[in-house]
Parts: C-alpha cells; sequence; structure tokens
C-alpha cells in the first residue's frame, strides 16, 4: 500500500517511511503523488487539523493519504499556544523568538505542568479513517537547555530526567515523545486495518 503524507516536511517523510515500511507500507511525498496543497489550518483542535490536512491532499490524490497536526499545551495559560503553536505570537517570529515569548507569557506563572500533543489521521477514497493521538507530559523550564530537538524543545522539561527535550538524542526523544507515541499506535491501528482487508 502507498499513501500520501500531506505535508511539505522532508523529516517528516523519512520519519514515516521509517516506521511504516516494517508494514510494508510507502509513504510518498506530495509532489510525487502530483498535487501540492495548501492546507489552512482552521480547526480548533489537534484532531480536526489533522483530519482536514489528510482529507483535503486524498482528495486531490486520490490515494489515501496521512497528515499529523501537533502542538504543545501548557496548562497556566489555558492550553495556548496549542493549535496555534508553530504561530505563536505572529508571523515575525522564529523558534526562538517563540519559545521566548513563552518563556516571558511564564514569568510568575504556577503550575508550570504542559504536554506535548500529536495527533495523525489516515484518510482512506473510500471513507475509511484512522486517528491516533500520542501526548507527553512535562514542564516549562525557567531557561532553555539543549541544542537538539526543534520548536519548544529546549523550554520542555522532564522532570524524571532532568533534561529538556532538546537535551535529548532523537531516539531517546522518539521514545517518549508525544510523536513517536502517536506513530506507535498508528502503526497498531493500520496493522490491524490492513489485515482486515479482503486482498490482504
Ligand atoms: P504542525 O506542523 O502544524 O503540526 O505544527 C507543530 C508545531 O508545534 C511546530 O511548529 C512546533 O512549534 C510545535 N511542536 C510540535 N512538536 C514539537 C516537538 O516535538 N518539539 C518542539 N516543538 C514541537
Amino acid at each position: 500500500m502507498k499513501l500520501v503524507l500531506a505535508s511539505k516536511n522532508k523529516k517528516k517523510l523519512v520519519e514515516m517511511n521509517d516506521i511504516l515500511s516494517r508494514l510494508g507500507v510507502q509513504v510518498c511525498s506530495e509532489a510525487e503523488a502530483g498535487v501540492d496543497v495548501e492546507v489552512e489550518e482552521t480547526g480548533t483542535t489537534f484532531e480536526e487539523n489533522s483530519l482536514l490536512k489528510a482529507r483535503t491532499v486524498m482528495e486531490a490524490s486520490g490515494m489515501p493519504a496521512i497528515a499529523d497536526d501537533s502542538g504543545l499545551c501548557v496548562d497556566a495559560l489555558g492550553g495556548a499556544p496549542g493549535v496555534y503553536s508553530a504561530r505563536y505570537g505572529g508571523e515575525g517570529l522564529d523558534d526562538t523568538g517563540r519559545y521566548r515569548l513563552l518563556l516571558e507569557n511564564m514569568r510568575g506563572q504556577s503550575p508550570r505542568t504542559a504536554r506535548f500533543v500529536s495527533v495523525i489521521t489516515c484518510c482512506f477514497p473510500n471513507g475509511d479513517v484512522i486517528t491516533a493521538r500520542g501526548e507527553c507530559p512535562g514542564t516549562i523550564a525557567f531557561a532553555p537547555m539543549g541544542e537538539g530537538g526543534f520548536g519548544y524543545d529546549p523550554v520542555f522539561f522532564l522532570p524524571e530526567r532532568k533534561k529538556t527535550f532538546a537535551q535529548l538524542t532523537a531516539e531517546e526523544k522518539n521514545e517518549i515523545s508525544h510523536r513517536g507515541k502517536a506513530l506507535a499506535l498508528f502503526q497498531e491501528k493500520l496493522k490491524a486495518y490492513l489485515a482486515a482487508q479482503p486482498e490482504n
């Protein structure tokens, strides 16, 4: 089976292929599927945005499509930045600007608990949908630490490891991360789905 990844992110394509090739599933880019879709993320939940992306690319390509939507939810900020994680503070900010803004908004706030969330959705042309959600709990550090990862990793602290996501190796992060958990669950669900198909 071949799935199209509803994303322009090459790292995501490699990561998805690494995991799903074990099931005999090949993941290709939008370009390889002959589509180039800009999906406006108008949803208010990770589930809605993930479904929007997967469904739009499935409809454009006529092939099963997979998407993920993720972000950081901070309890003291009412769940912000949440689905707006990539756009927190507006267009002008980069990853560093966004986590600095978060640290500023967290000054004097308590508790500092937070969680990363990832929702993966796969839409099939026959209308079937598979969804998997993964979460990783942690806290917001008082200052950035570590050089690895991306996004909010330098300020996402894991109390039990006494390290931020940015201080973990990619392997260590994948083992416990929201995306790693969502992908593991998705893999199980897809395996069961494929086994139930008459042609398999
Ligand atoms: P998406 O591409 O629309 O899912 O946006 C995800 C955004 O959430 C990214 O741009 C990051 O700001 C943030 N994010 C999601 N996962 C991670 C992670 O593993 N580490 C750091 N930031 C993340």
